[in-house]
């Protein structure tokens, strides 16, 4: 378990944007650890977890990144995308304003990520159904527009989350 005594073959970062509130620090959680929290803190700045993978008989270290979705706790911009080859563009399925703001959060990541970055959609909170606020068509519509990867997940019920991260670091690689 673990990265020690390990050859790493590649070290990918990956970051989180997206709305406060939307589950971005828990969807890290669970794929980093398996573990959700349901009183989870606000983000201050910016904090990173990482995963070490085989793909493709290859050692891939997964950075990922998780900055704050309130402006006031955000951590300096540039540096947080300098050198991300992936990105996780989530919002809450059950919050129709924090996909409606997908569009600016892409706006920043293309402003400030290579050009070749890989990013996926995520609608998550995909557990709470019954207040969904987003169609999956909308967000699959929105997705195709902008040449994105889409997923629904969930992090508290540990759906599509394990599948969410593995598309986008086999995508890079
Ligand atoms: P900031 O750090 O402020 O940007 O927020 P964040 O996007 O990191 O959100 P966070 O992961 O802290 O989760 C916010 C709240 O949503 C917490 O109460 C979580 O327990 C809850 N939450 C996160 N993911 C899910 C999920 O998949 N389903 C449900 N029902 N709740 C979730
Ligand atoms: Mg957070």
């Amino acid at each position: 378990y673990g990265d020690y005594n390990q050859k790493i073959d590649y070290v990918f970062k990956v970051v989180l944007i997206g709305d406060s509130a939307v589950g971005k620090s828990q969807l890290l959680a669970r794929f980093a650890r398996n573990e959700f929290s349901v009183d989870s803190k606000a983000t201050i700045g910016v904090e990173f977890q990482t995963k070490t993978l085989v793909i493709d008989h290859k050692t891939v270290k997964a950075q990922i990144w998780d900055t704050a979705g309130q402006e006031r706790y955000r951590a300096v911009t540039s540096a947080y995308y300098r050198g991300a080859v992936g990105a996780m563009l989530v919002y809450d399925m059950t919050k129709r304003q924090s996909f409606d703001h997908m569009a600016r959060w892409l706006e920043e990541l293309r402003g400030h990520a290579d050009k070749n970055i890989v990013i996926m959609l995520i609608g998550n909170k995909c557990d709470l159904g019954t207040l969904r606020a987003v169609p999956t068509e909308d967000a699959q519509e929105f997705a195709e527009r902008e040449n994105l990867c889409f997923m629904e997940t969930s992090a508290l019920e540990s759906i599509n989350v394990e599948s969410a991260f593995m598309t986008v670091l086999t995508e890079i690689y």
